[in-house]
């Protein structure tokens, strides 16, 4: 569905990656992993087109969306949803009016329709009846669901997510990956999501690409890569034991009964 061909991309002398090829399959969800600062949120920046790469280029089902701007891009901007990694609500508007932002901005459905849509994407982040509420009344947790609801208001073909559970506790997370899969299923869509929490990733992924040290170190099913013998990524997969299957051998459990 969507192409990236050896993009490479610098701001001032800084290299942030170098000809980074990825292929992202229709209906897959793909999940970006890295190490904080590697460039995994500019990356998804160039796939909807707020950042342009310095060479390489864009593929949407084979068009060049590479050089899109203004009204030629307006076209090919309604079918992406985009979950920015701060949830980036607006500040001084409610919950409502969060929502109905995009859909009146790009007139996508007649004004009296827009109340029972706004309903049905805070019904599908289990968070009816908030519409009055505005985004500094809400916990972290629940802001990253009303920036989950406003991107798929505008039912879009490919949903991308930056860091959609960065900062929250385990069983939040849990909640919020399962409603990312839920809007997937339900919109028939194609998944990105960036993130650097390996569980999370493992669990949604048809295929991960791993970006590291400027360039995409290995991309795979989640087995391949958990297979990948690549140092980089090998150390960054298993840097925290609470994600490889770890059971208490039998010597655990004598010792931890003998200390009782
Ligand atoms: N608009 C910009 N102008 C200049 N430098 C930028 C800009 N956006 C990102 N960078 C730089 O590009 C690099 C990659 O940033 P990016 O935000 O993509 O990292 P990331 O992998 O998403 O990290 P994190 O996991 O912490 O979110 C960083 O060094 C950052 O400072
Ligand atoms: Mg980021």
């Amino acid at each position: 569905m969507i192409r990236l061909e050896k993009i490479s991309k610098a701001f001032g002398g800084q290299v942030v990656f170098k000809d980074i090829d990825l292929t992202i399959e229709k209906g897959n969800t793909t999940v970006i992993l890295g190490p904080s600062g590697t460039g995994k949120s500019v990356l998804l920046k160039h796939i909807v087109g707020l950042l342009k790469p310095d060479s390489g280029r864009v593929y949407l089902e084979g068009q060049d969306i590479t050089d899109l701007s203004g009204r030629a891009r307006e076209p090919f901007m309604h079918r992406f949803g985009f979950v920015f990694q701060n949830s980036a609500l607006f500040d001084s508007m409610s919950v409502y009016d969060n929502l109905a932002f995009g859909l009146l901005e790009n007139h996508l459905c007649d004004k009296s329709e827009i109340p029972a849509r706004v309903a049905r994407e805070l019904e599908r982040v289990e968070l009816s009846g908030i519409e009055e509420k505005m985004p500094a009344e809400l916990s972290g947790g629940m802001q990253k669901r009303v920036g989950l609801a406003r991107a798929t208001i505008m039912d879009p073909e490919i949903i991308l997510y930056d860091e959609p559970t960065t900062g929250l506790d385990p069983l939040t997370t849990v909640h919020i990956n399962r409603l990312i899969a839920r809007a997937k299923e339900e919109l028939d869509s194609t998944v990105v999501i960036v993130t650097h929490d390996v569980k999370s990733a493992l669990e949604m992924a048809d295929s991960i690409a791993f970006l590291a040290e400027s360039r995409m170190v290995a991309v795979g099913s989640p087995a391949e890569v958990c297979a990948n013998p690549e140092p980089l990524l090998q150390e960054f997969l298993n840097a925290r034991g609470d994600v490889c299957e770890h059971r208490p051998t039998d010597d655990d459990h004598a010792e931890a009964q003998a200390g009782r």
